[in-house]
């Protein structure tokens, strides 16, 4: 996407091909650097300190890291078992955006397959540039698919305001290219049609406030941003049409788990009969789990991330105390919204209901024989 005129993503292979480099979100939207990954050492702190984040992009992040892994091999014929061994530790960064797993193994089981190192080494990057490469192009057609949805409610409201809701930070800084609940928005402004979106400020990290207003103001898109407890408010008095959210992981039967609050946005959106979609590529599906709530891995984040807070303060990046010094704090970073309140999924190759049959039905490989 473009910011300020140029064409940037989140992350990318430098020239000399030996170094990863990303952008650090930690600092958006106050500073905008670029850090240097080296090491798979390198790759595990960007993805557990959240330089990077958002499911496709910690999935992406960690198939360079394999990458890395291969170019810093101990010896020249990279051992199987070093490189196994890696992967365990890229696959423990983060526990609950399914894309990190997803997209280790789908690296390593080809590279594994390289008869010697240089073998090795060039099929670990061509597999991680394909992943990015698809997970863009996923997020493109996630775009036209959910487009006819937000179309569907100008038309009805003829071509007045389209007032979307979304949590957290669904967007190209999340995922290569687009967004995934962001992939609509651009695509029905880039048609012309007239939207506004209500942001979650997203505590405690603030994505939403950050990121996506960011990302959101850098394309033109007029939105505002919430507190994330707003939402309920104006579902009720019809400033929302529409919620879309993105995932960090969903069953193949149709719960999901996405940034804490996203739960108790459903449970409004359904109370005040209001559409509430969650936009997805196939790689955040875990086609091994059937019930959320018991078995998706709720990722618990350092408590101080919550008694602190963090912005500009004349001109310098500072964190500030919120609460007492003594006060414990939990920080719960995921929930799991389950599949009767979600109204329906914006994939890659179309929309479909919350429910094993229609997921299977538009994923159909994924059947058990
Ligand atoms: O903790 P984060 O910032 O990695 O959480 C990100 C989210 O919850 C996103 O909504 C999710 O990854 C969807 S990605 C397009």
């Amino acid at each position: 996407m473009k910011v300020d005129g140029k064409n940037i993503r989140p992350i990318w292979l430098d020239s000399d091909l030996n170094v990863v480099k990303i952008i650090d979100q930690r600092l958006l939207p106050h500073e905008f650097v670029i850090a240097d990954l080296k090491t798979v050492d390198d790759v595990i702190m960007s993805i557990k300190e959240m330089y990077v984040r958002g499911a496709p992009l910690i999935g992406v992040t960690a198939a360079f890291g394999v990458y890395l892994a291969t170019l810093n091999s101990p010896v020249k014929t990279i051992e199987d078992d070093y490189l196994i061994e890696e992967c365990q530790r890229l696959k423990a960064s983060r526990p609950t955006a399914v894309n990190l797993a997803w997209a280790v193994d789908k690296v390593l089981s080809e590279t594994l397959k390289a008869d010697n190192g240089s073998g090795k080494i060039d099929t670990a990057r061509n597999e991680a540039e394909k992943i990015a490469e698809d997970e863009a192009e996923k997020c493109r057609k996630i775009g036209e698919h959910g487009l006819d949805l937000i179309d569907e409610i100008s038309r009805k409201k003829q071509g007045a305001t389209v007032n979307l809701l979304t949590h957290c930070n669904a967007g190209w800084l999340a995922c290569i290219e687009y967004g995934t609940a962001t992939a609509p928005i651009y695509a029905a402004f880039d048609k012309g049609l007239d939207i506004h979106v209500w942001v979650d400020e997203t505590r405690p990290l603030n994505q939403g406030a950050r990121l996506t207003a960011w990302e959101l103001g850098k394309h033109g898109v007029k939105h505002t941003v919430i507190t994330d407890n707003a939402g309920g408010h104006l579902m009720q008095h019809h400033m929302v049409d529409m919620v879309i959210v993105g995932t960090d992981r969903t069953t193949f039967t149709g719960d999901v788990a996405n940034k804490i609050g996203t739960y108790l946005k459903a449970l409004a959106a359904r109370d005040n009969n209001i559409p509430f979609y969650v936009a997805l590529p196939s790689s955040t599906f875990d086609w091994k789990l059937k019930d959320g709530i018991k078995e998706i891995p709720i990722e618990e984040r350092d408590p101080d991330e919550i008694r602190h807070v963090q912005g500009l303060d004349r001109g310098s990046i500072r964190s500030v105390l919120i609460s007492p010094e003594e006060s414990p704090a939990a920080n719960f970073a995921f929930d799991v919204t389950p599949a009767r309140l979600v109204t329906g999924f914006i994939t890659e190759r179309g929309i479909c209901k919350a429910s094993e049959k229609d997921i299977l039905s538009l994923f159909p490989e994924k059947k058990k024989p």
